[in-house]
């Protein structure tokens, strides 16, 4: 993809080498891949976000959060459709301070005069200290980090908001930190069962809350779709390589009954290929119906959009968590932009915590 020099040198790379280059000072510094986390990372992250949240609560603690980062600026370069990542994103900048600037669209940037998108990063990364992209091509973001670290002058971190049907690590941070809060009195996300349904082969968000559920002890993912739509292998032999047990079925509703968690997916159909028209059957749709099924505990999740996956009459059921999880995600942005700039001990400068 790139043009510039030594980018064949760092796709030979494994994930582990490229991601070093992804550190600073021994602490992450562009977020690319879920692989990136540790379990000691994620906990200080929820701890953060708790802070954050619990500070935010009054006018006086949201003024002293606007103060962390005043001296920063953000890029928001989001080419793909969305709502609640760019949003959550944009709000957790302004919670902390942040100045923002934003493309949503490429052409209204100069990639359509023929501009290469590595001079592009570049130049955003000439304005501002921050950038949040979400891309259609699987490696852009990978691409966009590596440029700036090995030939721009200022390098910024860069965090992934979605990269085609790859990635979403900022999404499994808001996952797994639902899960987490949600199952704290239950001992936790360790020993328990994620069901995941829908377009898994498509769905960049269960490929990466993966990787994070593998971070935790005696955890079983349950993955449940038609054949089409199964989960694809790179992930599936990871996760055993990793020793989590999976189990892979089109069988919704047995393995709802097992289920601690479940995580509802959509048809991604915007990466139909042409003539294409695919479809995932009302067996895989969540109803009342299934409620007398479910455990008494589960929590139900979904990334949204949510189209034909949950029916909105369950909202109101306690199990119901997906509004509560997109909120989170603005809290856990909040966090992970904070740490980003290594800024998240300044917290303890509230006077009245
Ligand atoms: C997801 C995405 O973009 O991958 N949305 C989100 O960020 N919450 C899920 C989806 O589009 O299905």
């Amino acid at each position: 993809m790139a043009h510039y020099p030594g980018w064949e040198a760092f796709q030979a790379l494994s994930l582990e080498e490229k991601s070093k280059r992804f550190m600073r000072d021994g602490a992450l510094f562009d977020i690319v891949y879920a692989q990136q986390f540790s379990k000691e990372y994620l906990f200080q992250l929820f701890s953060t976000a708790e802070t954050i949240r619990t500070i935010a609560k009054t006018k006086q603690g949201c003024d002293f959060i606007a103060t962390l980062l005043s001296d920063k600026r953000a890029m928001l370069f989001f080419v793909q459709p969305s709502t609640r990542t760019f949003l959550s994103f944009l709000s957790a900048c302004h919670l902390l301070g942040m100045r923002t600037s934003e493309i949503r669209d490429v052409t209204t940037s100069s990639e359509v005069k023929g501009e290469s998108p590595e001079d592009t990063i570049r130049t955003f990364s000439s304005y501002v200290d921050l950038i949040i992209t979400r891309h259609p091509d699987e490696g852009f973001v990978e691409m966009a980090a590596w440029v700036l670290n090995e030939h721009a002058n200022r390098a910024i971190p860069v965090i992934n908001g979605g990269s085609g049907k790859d990635q979403h690590p900022t999404q499994a941070l808001l996952d797994i930190y639902t899960l987490h809060r949600a199952l704290e009195k239950l001992g936790g996300i360790e020993g328990k069962t994620i069901m995941m349904s829908g377009d898994l082969r498509r769905g960049r968000t269960v490929r990466s809350l993966c990787r994070l559920l593998a971070l935790y002890n005696n955890v079983t993912i349950e993955l449940v779709a038609p054949e089409k739509y199964r989960m694809r292998r790179d992930v599936v032999e990871w996760l055993k390589q990793k020793n989590v047990k999976v189990s892979e079925t089109e069988d919704f509703d047995s393995a709802l009954k097992q289920a601690d968690a479940i995580y509802a997916t959509r048809l991604q159909n915007e990466y139909d290929k042409e003539g294409e028209a695919s479809s995932i059957s009302e067996r895989f749709y969540l109803t009342e119906n299934h409620l007398p099924y479910l455990k008494e505990h589960a929590v139900i999740m979904h990334p949204f959009p949510r189209r034909d996956e949950i029916a909105v009459t369950l909202d109101h059921d306690p199990r119901a968590h997906y509004w509560k999880q997109a909120r989170n995600g603005m809290w856990i942005r909040a966090a992970l932009i904070l740490t980003l700039f290594q800024r998240q001990h300044c917290l303890d400068q509230f006077p009245k915590l």
